[in-house]
């Protein structure tokens, strides 16, 4: 049930976010507002059975940053049957990155750098017992 309530609010953050920009607005989802998550709860009075899964902020955009290249769609989309990332399109994604860190905030990583770090250690241990603390994931 909670995997199922994730994904749930991950397919209605993305309609807000589209609704949003479809209305000349800019958005941010805030993943941050889970690295205290129980100040979180406390901060919004969160009662049992709610947990606060991600923010956004909505507003008129001050900047038009250059985007950042996404991975190509053939390295995310499978037909029929799970198909592994070809290495060439791993390849190329990561010198694609690797150039727009460069230009974008002078900093020499790329992708899968960027993945690696990010995935190192243990992130936030607080949410399972969070989860518990609110009803979740008893089972
Ligand atoms: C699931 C998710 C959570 C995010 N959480 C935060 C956040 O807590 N704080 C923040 O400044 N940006 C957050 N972002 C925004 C990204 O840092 C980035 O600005 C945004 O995805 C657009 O840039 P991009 O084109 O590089 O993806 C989040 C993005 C996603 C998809």
């Amino acid at each position: 049930m909670v995997l199922i309530g994730a994904v749930d609010c991950g397919i209605i953050a993305q309609n807000v976010m589209l609704a949003a920009e479809s209305l000349g607005l800019g958005g941010v989802y805030l993943g941050y507002i889970r690295n205290d998550i129980n100040r979180t709860a406390e901060i919004l009075k969160l009662p049992k059975y709610v947990v606060p899964m991600f923010g956004m902020a909505l507003g008129h955009p001050a900047q038009d940053p250059m985007l950042r290249p996404r991975l190509p769609l053939e390295a995310m989309v499978s037909e029929n049957h799970y198909q592994p990332i070809d290495s060439q399109v791993l390849a190329d994604y990561r010198a694609l990155t690797r150039a727009y860190y460069q230009e974008r905030s002078k900093m020499d990583t790329d992708w899968a750098e960027q993945m690696t770090e990010s995935l190192k250690g243990g992130i936030r241990p607080e949410i399972l017992p969070f989860l518990h603390k609110q009803g979740f994931a008893r089972k």
